[in-house]
């Protein structure tokens, strides 16, 4: 199986942005854990990330036919964006939902997830190794 791993607006940052919020990896760590978790799991993965909501909901029409299934760290469109979550009930493949801090815990506005309603489930509050997990995750609900 082949999985797309998208993060959005401003995971570019990580490791400088907040870390005692979002913790001292970078993207480029996580990306990193994705590939050699892929590699244990037999996945194929391809990791994008991008600070516009137009390009992330090309990325996952593109996703179409060449993925089959997909995890994501919206970001903070997570709580704002309809479109995102529109393009992944449009596309229709298998959906993990990603966040490294536990939203839950955090302000009122991060509760919301417009992601959600479209997700299989969603890993929050477990930094980096969640991206893993919703591999794991996943795999799991391919083969069932
Ligand atoms: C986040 C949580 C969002 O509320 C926030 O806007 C982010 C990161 C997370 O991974 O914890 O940018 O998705």
């Amino acid at each position: 199986p082949s999985i797309l791993i998208l993060n959005g607006p401003n995971l570019n940052l990580l490791g400088a942005r907040e870390p005692q919020i979002y913790g001292a990896a970078t993207l480029a760590d996580i990306e990193k854990m994705c590939a050699e978790a892929a590699a244990r799991l037999g996945l194929t993965v391809e990791c994008l990330q991008s600070n516009h909501e137009g390009a992330l909901i090309d990325a996952v029409h593109a996703a179409r036919g060449k993925h089959d299934g997909i995890v994501i760290n919206a970001g903070a469109y997570t709580h704002s964006s309809l479109a995102i979550a529109d393009a992944l009930s449009a596309v229709g493949l298998p959906v993990a939902e990603v966040h490294l801090s536990n939203i839950h815990k955090r302000e009122a506005v991060r509760h919301h997830s417009f992601i959600a309603p479209v997700s299989v489930g969603m890993i929050c509050g477990f930094g980096p190794i969640g991206y893993v997990l919703a591999l794991e995750a996943l795999t799991q609900h391919l083969t069932l």
